[in-house]
């Protein structure tokens, strides 16, 4: 295995919405903005939409990170398409004709994510691995930030790591994220990580998203 940069995803779920334009300056290194769409039917919890992603794309110059907690993502897949994130992710969970929708997202020219809830087994990934650019592990329940990391998703990373040895698919893991579990995440195989309140509640978010690459770095080197 190569050592390999670790992607830093700040999740603006955590970020202070009065002040958001400061709140992504503070954020300007990391890799990926986290942008997490909840719909109250799918997650007990409403968020935001394309109008206010289309604000921070228009703020920002990190690229984004769709994540769609939503019941119906075709929906909202064309409106988040035209902001060209990097990623747009679906739940495996909302999707009757899985192997479409992430097609749909492919066809708008933007990666293909697949999120799995903690209680979804990974074996479900295993006829749309093609289909996918990244493969998003829920450490927590989805619908809050805040939460604590779920210790058995450790396995569940480790598991997707093997399926997924000599692709392209990029593991991310979301929930729960913090400096202190970094390298254990990275040593089981993510190589994105979503943060939102260790990120945004550290005095200096910035500080904080490069010691968190560099014992990402760490950790995955000494895999080598
Ligand atoms: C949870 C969201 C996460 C959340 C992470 O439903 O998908 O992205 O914002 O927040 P923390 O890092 O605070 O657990
Ligand atoms: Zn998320």
């Amino acid at each position: 295995m190569d050592a390999e940069r670790l992607s830093i995803c700040p999740s603006i779920l955590a970020a202070d919405f009065l002040h958001l334009e400061r709140e992504l300056a503070r954020v300007k290194n990391a890799d990926m903005i986290h942008f997490d769409v909840m719909d109250g039917h799918f997650v007990p919890n409403i968020s935001f939409g394309p109008m206010i992603a289309e604000q921070v794309k228009a703020t920002s110059q990190v690229p984004l990170d769709v994540h769609l907690m939503v019941s119906k993502p075709e929906d909202f897949i064309p409106e988040f398409a035209k902001l060209a994130p990097l990623y747009i992710t679906v739940h495996y969970e909302t999707c009757m004709h899985l192997q479409r929708t992430l097609s749909m997202i492919r066809d708008f020219g933007v990666k293909p994510g697949l999120s799995l809830n903690p209680h979804t087994p990974i074996q479900v990934i295993e006829h749309v691995v093609p289909d996918i650019e990244l493969l998003l592990i829920m450490t927590v329940n989805p619908g809050y930030g805040g939460q604590a990391f779920i210790p058995q998703m450790m396995e569940k990373i480790r598991l997707a790591s093997r399926r997924l040895e000599g692709t392209s698919v990029v593991i991310q893991v979301d929930g729960g994220i913090s400096l202190e579990n970094t390298p254990r995440v990275v040593e089981a195989g993510a190589r994105a990580v979503v943060a939102g309140s260790a990120i945004f509640g550290s005095d200096d978010a910035e500080a904080y998203i490069e010691t968190m690459r560099a014992a990402g770095l760490k950790a995955s080197t000494q895999l080598i």
